[in-house]
This record gives C-alpha cells, sequence and structure tokens, in this order.
C-alpha cells in the first residue's frame, strides 16, 4: 500500500508529510476560511487546509493582508476544526504576530493549536525567521515556513511580481530553504518564484514544499480556494487554474431567486405550509 493510499484515511500528520515527499507523493493544499467549505474539502482528499492570511482579501475585501488579526485568524480556524477530519489545519500568523518577541510568537502561536485546534502555523519570511521557528517547533508547535512572495512584505517589495528572477535572491531563497530544513520544519510553501528555482529547492532539502505559482516539480500545490472554484474571479493570476465558475453560478442562482419572488413563483404549495 503507497503512501498515498494510506493518506485516505490517516490523518495527515508532519511525519506523514515528510514520508510523501520521499514516496513521491504529491501533497495536496488549499485555503478554507470556514465550517462547510472546510468539510467538503477534507472529504475531496485535500492533505492540508490553510486558514490563510489571504482571508483579508478573499474575505475581508481588504486591499492586502497585513491588517489582518491573530483573534480573526483564531476564529476563522475555530470553525474550520469542526469541519475536518483527516486533513492538517493550518492557521497562518498574521503580520506583527510573531515578529516582536519570542514569548509573543510562542503566546500567539500556542493560542491557534490551543484554542483554534490547529494542527500547525505558518511563518512568513527567510533566514530571520529561523530563531523563532526553530524555537516554536523545540516547544512542539509544528511550523509551516513560507519564502519567496510573501505578501505580509508587500511594502517592502512594492508588487506582488514574480520574485527570486535574480541569482542573488535565488541564492537567498535557497539558504533560507536550507535553514529552515535544519530546523526541521513541516513544510514550506514557495510563493510565486520560477519553476527552475523552485525545483532546485525542492531537491536540495528534506522537507516538503509546496508550490504556489511555482512550477510542477514542487512536492506538493497550494490554491486559494475562492481562486480555484472561480468565487473570485475579480481577475486572474496566471498560476490559477480554475476548476468551476462559481461566481456566475450564484448570480444566475440568485437572478433566478430574484425573479421567482417577484414574480411570485416562489414559494410553491409544496414549499409551503
Ligand atoms: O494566505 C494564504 O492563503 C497563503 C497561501 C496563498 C499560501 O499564504
Amino acid at each position: 500500500m503507497s503512501v498515498h493510499d494510506q493518506s485516505n484515511n490517516k490523518k495527515v500528520t508532519v511525519p506523514l508529510l515528510k514520508e510523501m515527499k520521499k514516496q513521491g507523493q504529491k501533497i495536496v493544499a488549499l485555503t478554507a476560511y470556514d465550517f462547510l467549505t472546510a468539510r467538503s474539502l477534507d472529504k475531496a482528499g485535500v492533505d492540508i487546509i490553510l486558514i490563510g492570511d489571504s482571508l483579508g482579501m478573499v474575505f475581508q475585501g481588504l486591499e492586502s493582508t497585513l491588517p489582518v488579526t491573530l483573534e480573526q485568524i483564531l476564529y476563522h480556524t475555530q470553525a474550520v476544526r469542526k469541519g475536518v477530519s483527516r486533513a492538517m489545519v493550518v492557521a497562518d500568523m498574521p503580520f506583527l504576530s510573531y515578529q516582536i518577541s519570542e514569548a509573543v510568537a510562542i503566546e500567539n502561536a500556542g493560542r491557534l493549536l490551543k484554542e483554534g485546534g490547529a494542527n500547525a502555523v505558518k511563518i512568513e519570511g527567510g533566514t530571520h525567521i529561523v530563531p523563532i521557528a526553530d524555537k516554536l517547533i523545540k516547544i512542539g508547535i509544528p511550523v509551516i515556513g513560507h519564502i519567496g512572495l510573501t505578501p505580509q512584505s508587500i511594502n517592502q517589495f512594492g508588487s506582488y511580481k514574480v520574485r527570486a528572477k535574480e541569482e542573488k535572491e535565488a541564492a537567498e531563497l535557497l539558504s533560507a530553504a536550507k535553514a529552515l530544513d535544519d530546523i526541521g520544519v513541516a513544510a514550506i510553501v514557495l510563493e510565486k518564484i520560477p519553476a527552475g528555482i523552485a525545483a532546485n529547492i525542492t531537491s536540495a532539502i528534506e522537507t516538503p514544499t509546496i508550490g504556489i505559482g511555482a512550477g510542477n516539480d514542487c512536492d506538493g500545490q497550494i490554491l486559494v480556494t475562492e481562486d480555484m472554484l472561480g468565487i473570485f474571479d475579480d481577475f486572474k493570476p496566471k498560476f490559477v487554474r480554475r476548476y468551476a465558475n462559481l461566481s456566475d453560478n450564484i448570480r444566475n442562482a440568485v437572478e433566478q431567486y430574484v425573479s421567482d419572488v417577484r414574480e411570485k413563483n416562489f414559494p410553491a404549495d409544496d414549499e409551503s405550509y
């Protein structure tokens, strides 16, 4: 029986993710912010469900992820947790929830596990976040790293363009990935970097890499669920594949409802008491 067959019913753990990489079994990850979506993703066999701080843009309609608070991630993590029995539930640590001090980072990450029911936290950043990630891992809080395009640094980057096109930044990413690998992170998200750079990083480390806009050689893939379901349709980044056009479906259904109510076609006798 392959790890993939086993993983269909086995809870997804840090060792299972590492075993999946060893056996060449792709890791499937998506985001969720609510109970029903999380339950659908879990039933469909998704391995990692991330309560991403992308909820700032996708759920709250904000322009960036920066205003998202720990309390908001905690609230959504509690909802997602209730819908998931097999997948690993990963809570994103929002901007300034882990950078201020080690004590603050431990307290906040601890709350996401203790009160939110998360199995791991995700932290954006390269070598500078290694000491705090190391501390969290040593006290039993699994950490997923996130390098490349890190949206919490949008003011530093100035745009959401592809990262690591220059050799210097590609080398920095490889060093960061190796440092995160050395301390035993559960996985590393590689966001919006050239496929060749992601492939180099993936083959240089034992930790599974999860790509988003990072080509097909990563050990797994993650997308924002609202992007791949076509619920968010303002624009489509190149790396998104749409598996449905739910915003059209929702609009059509609601237009039909509006018309039925106005034309007195709803409710019918068999929908009444
Ligand atoms: O916040 C998020 O949803 C993320 C994923 C896009 C990796 O960080």
